[in-house]
């Protein structure tokens, strides 16, 4: 099928069987653009805790799909891949975070979002990278609290709330990679840019950034700050959004460590295109599932945060 024969067809069978289309800001241009709405993590579950749609497809990675069934389990979840998955995860085997917890018992457990549904169920509230610092300011200053999976982002949310969360050792395998050097060269090859960074990336990085933020909000930022560049230190997915939002300004996503591979794009938000896009509608497979008790368990945390970000 050409291009313009899959737009017709998703066009017409998400209006025929009621579904919404939710793209997060790492997915292709052609994806983003098809999509009813295009968000970070933030967003998106909440659209997924609001819609009337009777099914929905989260083009992002499994976790995403995971937690809008979980806020919808009536509802068909569809994800375009189910090989989509997540290094950041991956990183936090939910048996292993069990004893890790158990062996701290007078903590309260904050996990992010990106997180299996198993661990979610042994959380206490869920966090995205949008409402991390607003959610553990909620906590007294002298809460005990456990952080996982992300190292990098609980080792940043400690540096700005004066916390002292116990953080699991997990990272994203996209935002560790950036290198310090080449984000030092650009920032002397353009003076006048700013540097956006998302708070997976490692402290090195962050301590160089003029903005640390969700996609979300340094798409914000991008967009209202009077700067005409931008050094861009996250997965290169948002540079779109960021292209369409400011079309005079110019973006230059940071290169990787490696120059020989294009790491700086997650290859597990990219297994999704546009014709598995159509597959899934029309044969409305591959289906998210979450265990019922796991369910029942994981619902909680992510509500409170729902709740706590407001
Ligand atoms: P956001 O919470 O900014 O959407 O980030 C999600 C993610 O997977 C970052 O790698
Ligand atoms: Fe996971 Fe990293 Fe990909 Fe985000 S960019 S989905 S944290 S592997």
């Amino acid at each position: 099928m050409t291009k313009a024969e899959l737009i017709e067809g998703i066009n017409r069978l998400r209006k025929e069987k009621n579904a919404v289309i939710l793209a997060h800001y790492y997915q292709t241009g052609d994806i983003q653009d098809i999509a009813d709405v295009v968000g970070d993590s933030l967003a998106l579950a909440q659209w997924a805790a609001n819609t009337d749609a009777d099914m929905m497809v989260v083009c992002g990675v499994n976790f995403m799909g995971e937690t809008a069934k979980i806020l919808s389990p009536d509802k068909k979840v569809l994800i375009p891949d189910l090989e989509a998955g997540c290094s950041l995860a991956d990183s936090c085997d939910a048996t292993a975070f069990e004893r890790f917890v158990k062996e701290h018992p007078d903590h309260t457990v904050i996990s992010y979002v990106n997180t299996t549904a198993a661990v979610k169920a042994l959380t206490d509230v869920v966090v995205t990278s949008t409402n991390a610092r607003k959610i553990v300011d909620q906590f007294p200053c002298d809460a005990k609290l456990i952080f996982g999976p992300d190292r990098n982002l609980g080792a940043y949310i400690n540096s700005v709330t004066g916390r002292n969360m116990l953080l699991w050792n997990g990272a994203c395998h996209v935002h560790e990679q950036f290198s310090l050097e080449k984000l030092v060269n650009l920032k002397k090859q353009y003076p006048d840019a700013k540097v956006l960074a998302h708070p997976e990336c490692k402290a090195t990085v962050l301590t160089v950034a003029d903005v640390v933020g969700s996609t979300q909000a340094l798409l914000n930022y991008s967009r209202d700050n009077e700067a005409q560049t931008f050094i861009v230190a996250t997965e290169s997915g948002i540079l779109h959004e960021m292209m369409k939002s400011s079309p005079n300004k110019q973006f230059i996503p940071v290169p990787p460590e490696d120059s020989t591979c294009a790491c700086n794009e997650c290859n597990f938000m990219r297994l999704n295109t546009l014709e598995k896009l159509y597959n899934c509608l029309l044969n409305e497979t591959p289906e998210v599932f979450v265990d019922e008790t796991i369910r029942e368990a994981a619902v909680k945390p992510i509500l409170r945060m729902l709740e706590m970000s407001k």
